[in-house]
């Protein structure tokens, strides 16, 4: 399924209601959580309208997706800052239950499979969030990883250093490694919400939309996952043929 709104804050808002949606049918769901600027407006609606609601979160269970390696919990760029600086903090979530890869593990390959086998245990992502990277990665899986590869330890690719050295200090490096859940276990999320925005992401999706299955673009293995919804900005979708486009609108800025 694919969903095209005016711009980010209509697809926050789509986005946020369907989280809400979501945890008020199953206030134990296990919630599958990217990073990266596309969810920073989703997280911030979703706390809103979360507070306004008096949704309870305190027994949902999170998994985040990935984590570079090298960064400790508490670097102002891992993702373990970034949950805590744009989510966790502001709500009542039970810190207990919620999961982040460490990127100061001693031997990060095996705590891969120590996440992984955890995310079993609880029973695997009922709803997963996905963002997708410029060269259409979905967590850290870059282009050409096997698709059933579980979570691993992961080379980033150059392109993926470049598009992320935005959010780094001037001068500073980009980890060149990372840990991520893998295609199997995103595959086997009950449920998927993919989103992207902008215009720099609009010539990937248009690649999704074009190609087939490949491992060559990760993100095109979401068309075999029977429950994903592809949910995009106009900027996004901007070179998606017109007749798709025309067909998809559904939100109109507010
Ligand atoms: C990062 C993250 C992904 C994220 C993607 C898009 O590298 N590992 O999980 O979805 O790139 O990020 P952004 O939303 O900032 O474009």
């Amino acid at each position: 399924m694919l969903q095209i709104f005016s711009d980010p804050s209509a697809v926050a808002e789509y986005v946020s209601a369907a989280l809400i949606a979501k945890i008020q049918s199953k206030p134990d769901a296990v919630l599958g959580l990217a990073t990266g600027g596309t969810m920073e407006p989703i997280y911030a609606r979703f706390i809103d309208q979360a507070r306004q609601s008096g949704l309870d979160v305190s027994r949902l269970t999170s998994f985040n997706l990935d984590e570079y390696v090298g960064l400790s919990a508490d670097h102002p760029k891992s993702y373990s800052v970034y949950m805590r600086e744009h989510l966790f903090r502001h709500l009542a979530f039970d810190a207990a239950r919620l999961h982040l890869l460490d990127g100061l593990a001693q031997d990060p390959a095996e705590h891969c499979q120590a996440y992984a086998a955890k995310l079993r245990a609880c029973g695997g992502i009922d709803l997963q969030l996905l963002g997708v990277g410029g060269n259409g990665h979905i967590g850290f899986n870059e282009p050409g990883t096997a698709f059933d590869c579980p979570c691993h330890v992961v080379e980033l690719a150059e392109q993926t250093r470049i598009d992320n050295r935005r959010f780094f200090a001037a001068g500073a490096t980009v980890p060149a490694s990372a840990m991520t859940l893998g295609l199997a276990e995103i595959m086997a999320a009950r449920e998927i919400l993919l989103v992207a925005t902008g215009e720099s992401k609009a010539q990937i999706v248009a690649e999704w939309y074009r190609r087939d299955v490949t491992e060559t673009v990760p993100f095109t293995i979401l068309k075999r996952h029977p429950r994903t919804t592809m949910i995009l900005d106009e900027a996004a979708a901007s070179l998606l043929p017109d007749e798709v486009s025309r067909q998809c609108v559904v939100g109109v800025a507010g």
